[in-house]
C-alpha cells in the first residue's frame, strides 16, 4: 500500500514537473537532458570533433545533445546495462560497465581513438535502502573516474554524477589529485530535495594519466 501510495506521489510528481513537459514538448528522451545542457552553456565542455564517452546513456538524452555538437568529425560512444533506441551518429553499447568483457567492447568501439570527455550519469537501481546505494553509486563512479584516467586525452575532461553521502568527499579529493580543477555544478533540473549534484573536472595531468599500469590501454 506504502508502495502504491509513493508510486502515485511520484507520478503525479513527474508528470507535474517544468522539465518533463519541456522533454515532451521538444520531442527529447529524457529531462535530464537539461542537466548536460546547462552545464554545458556554462562550461563549454562540447565542440566539434571531439570523441566523448556517454556512461549510463539510456535512454539517450545526454548523447542526443552530444551527438550533433560533435558533428561529423566526432564520435559519442553511449553506453547502458539498459536498451536504448538508436541516435544517429552514436554508437551504443549495451552491458554492465562494471564488467571486464562491457569494458574491453567500449574500447574496441573507440578503435584506438583517445578521449576527450568522458560523462557519467550512471545511477544504479535504487533499492530504498541508502548505505546500500550510496556504495553502488561510489563503485560505479570509481570505475568511471579510472576509466577517465587510463582513457581521456591529457587535458581531457571528466562530468561524473554523484550523490551527496558516504564517499563524495572522497571522490571529489581523487578527481583532485587527477585534474587541473574540479568543481561541483547542480544544474535546475537536477531537483532540489535530491542528493544529486555533478562534478566536473578539467584537464586531465599528464601525471595521472602516464600513472595507468602495464597492460592497461593508454
Ligand atoms: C539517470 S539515468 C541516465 C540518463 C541519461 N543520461 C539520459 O540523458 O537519458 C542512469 C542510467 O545509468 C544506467 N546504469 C546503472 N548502472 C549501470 C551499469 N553498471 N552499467 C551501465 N549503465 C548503468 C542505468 O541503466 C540508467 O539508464
Amino acid at each position: 500500500m506504502a508502495g502504491k501510495k509513493t508510486s502515485r506521489a511520484w507520478m503525479r510528481e513527474h508528470v507535474s514537473d517544468p522539465f518533463v513537459k519541456l522533454a515532451t514538448r521538444q520531442g527529447l528522451r529524457s529531462r535530464a537532458v537539461f542537466k548536460l545542457e546547462e552545464i554545458n552553456a556554462r562550461d563549454k565542455l562540447i565542440s566539434a570533433g571531439m570523441c566523448v564517452v556517454d556512461l549510463g546513456a539510456a535512454p539517450g538524452g545526454w548523447s542526443q545533445l552530444a551527438a550533433p555538437l560533435v558533428g561529423a568529425g566526432g564520435k559519442v560512444v553511449a553506453l547502458d546495462i539498459l536498451n536504448m533506441e538508436a541516435i544517429p551518429n552514436v554508437d551504443f553499447i549495451r552491458g554492465d560497465f562494471s564488467e571486464d568483457a562491457v569494458l574491453k567492447r567500449l574500447e574496441q568501439a573507440l578503435d584506438g581513438r583517445a578521449v576527450d570527455l568522458v560523462l557519467s550519469d550512471m545511477a544504479p537501481n535504487m533499492s530504498g535502502v541508502r548505505s546500500t546505494d550510496q556504495a553502488r553509486w561510489a563503485h560505479l563512479s570509481e570505475l568511471a573516474v579510472e576509466f577517465a584516467r587510463t582513457h581521456l586525452n591529457p587535458g581531457g575532461t571528466l562530468l561524473v554524477k554523484c550523490f551527496q553521502g558516504a564517499g563524495a568527499d572522497d571522490l571529489r579529493r581523487e578527481i583532485g589529485a587527477l585534474f587541473d580543477s574540479v568543481v561541483v555544478r547542480k544544474p535546475k533540473a537536477s531537483r532540489d530535495r535530491s542528493r544529486e549534484f555533478f562534478l566536473l573536472a578539467k584537464g586531465l595531468t599528464d601525471e595521472a594519466r602516464q600513472r595507468a599500469q602495464p597492460g592497461e590501454t593508454v
